[in-house]
């Protein structure tokens, strides 16, 4: 049997194991230092939670670019059955947790939407929604940075994509909050509740937005999933719910990100408001050095090779990608927010092989507007109070900013 003695060896065993820091309470972590402790141990690090760590940059990016590497939904990797009965999961059950080839076929119907020339064409309305909500902060002298700008601006970008009336961004904002901490497992049978209370609501609302297109079809993403004519209902449900959340809790993390960065970097910011220039490669170094996604997992296949090495089918492999975008070997000085590094967009920020974000043009298209933009109307934004983390570890970034501002009228 289990003795007092052997559950407290497990117990501290546990804490000193790399791959604790995944189930440490995340708020007092800064995950730096510990990717930096699991880099020490090698290239590929056993943990007894029973994955394999990577924080090698080429090792990612083979295992990312593997097909003897399929994608790790939580149903594969120990988390409980949840019950959803029959209930849609936009990121569980859409093709971001698909291997080939059903993920080609349904990454194709909508990959149209996100060529660099589509993104082009959306710039000016994405220039025009910043101001609006900048023009809505005008005579305030402190609000919170995310509440009331970051989620705001990528939440009205998506929901026009789809088609979504502003009456219901709220709702939207709830629900991506639920979606986004769901990403790292349930931690109690009270946010399986909620989780399960969000996917009702969600698939209900995705549902109606669906038999309204069937009624008055058009072409927007929704107009054009139907027009394909291939999908089911269950795909339907499924890709509209990842773009919508993939599409909001991830970029709300690169401005509230990139704003704290930008605070701590004073040489790049005054470039961001002179130079429209810079903007670019400083949206790249904030991606690298502070990423909305920290990681992701793949399960090994038949025949995979981990370092040259054989791996056993059905092992969980974590690549830290965060950790990876510090790899000395690639970005030396890797610690530095530097914009000018050659090669800060080689960063795996937006993951690599089929599963590259779909939205990595868009998501660096609205950081650059509303980051400069923020920091041009407010030269003078500053922290005001107590900077409130978002409960994941997965998904990073701020969850409260309060900022002080002089406006100018
Ligand atoms: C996939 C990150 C913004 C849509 C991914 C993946 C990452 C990621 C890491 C792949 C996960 C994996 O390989 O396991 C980000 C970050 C964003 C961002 C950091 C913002 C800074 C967006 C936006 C959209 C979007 C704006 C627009 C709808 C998607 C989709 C996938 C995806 C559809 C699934 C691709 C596939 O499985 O083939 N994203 N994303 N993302 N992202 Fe993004």
């Amino acid at each position: 049997g289990i003795t007092l003695g052997k559950a407290v060896l497990g117990w501290f065993r546990l804490l000193n194991d790399p791959g604790a820091m995944l189930i440490r309470p995340f708020q007092s972590v800064d995950p730096y230092p510990q990717y930096e402790r699991i880099r020490a141990l090698g290239k590929v690090v056993p943990s007894r939670l029973g994955m394999l760590l990577v924080t090698d940059y080429q090792l990612c990016n083979e295992v990312l670019r593997d097909p003897a590497y399929g994608v790790a939904p939580n149903s594969e990797v120990g988390q409980p059955d949840l019950g959803l009965d029959g209930l849609v999961h936009p990121l569980e059950d859409s093709f971001l947790f698909r291997n080939p080839p059903e993920h080609s076929r349904l990454r194709r119907i909508v990959s149209p939407l996100f060529t660099p020339r589509a993104m082009h064409e959306r710039q000016g309305r994405i220039e025009a929604i910043v101001d609006d909500f900048l023009d809505q902060l005008a005579g305030r002298d402190e609000f919170d940075l995310v509440g009331e700008f970051a989620a705001r601006v990528p939440i009205k970008i998506i929901c026009d994509l789809l088609g979504v009336p502003d009456a219901e961004h709220r709702r939207m904002t709830q629900w991506g909050t639920v979606l986004a901490a769901s990403i790292d497992g349930m931690g109690s049978m009270g946010q399986v509740r909620e989780l399960r209370a969000t996917l009702r609501e969600l698939n209900d609302f995705l549902a109606a937005r669906i038999a309204e297109h069937r009624a008055e079809p058009n072409d927007d993403v929704i107009g054009r999933m139907l027009a394909d004519g291939t999908m089911t209902e269950a795909e339907l449900l499924a890709t509209s719910g990842l773009l919508l959340a993939a599409g909001f809790e991830t970029t709300v993390n690169l401005i509230g990100n990139g704003v704290l960065a930008l605070l701590a970097n004073p040489a790049a910011r005054a470039r961001l408001v002179d130079d429209p220039d810079a903007t670019d490669a400083i949206v790249e170094e904030i991606l690298r050095i502070d990423p909305p996604i920290q990681y992701t997992a793949r399960l090994s296949l038949d025949g995979a090779l981990l370092a040259g090495r054989p791996v056993p089918a059905g092992k969980v492999v974590l690549l830290l990608t965060a950790a990876a975008n510090r790899d000395p070997a690639v970005f030396p000085d890797p610690h530095r927010f530097d914009p000018d590094r050659p090669n800060a967009r080689e960063h795996m920020t937006f993951s690599s092989g089929v599963h590259y974000c779909l939205g990595a043009g868009l998501a660096r298209m609205e950081g650059g507007i509303a980051l400069r933009a923020l920091f041009r109307r407010f030269p003078d934004l500053r922290v005001a109070g107590t900077v409130q983390r978002r409960p994941s570890r997965v998904v990073r970034g701020p969850l409260r900013l309060p900022v002080r501002v002089t406006s100018r009228q």
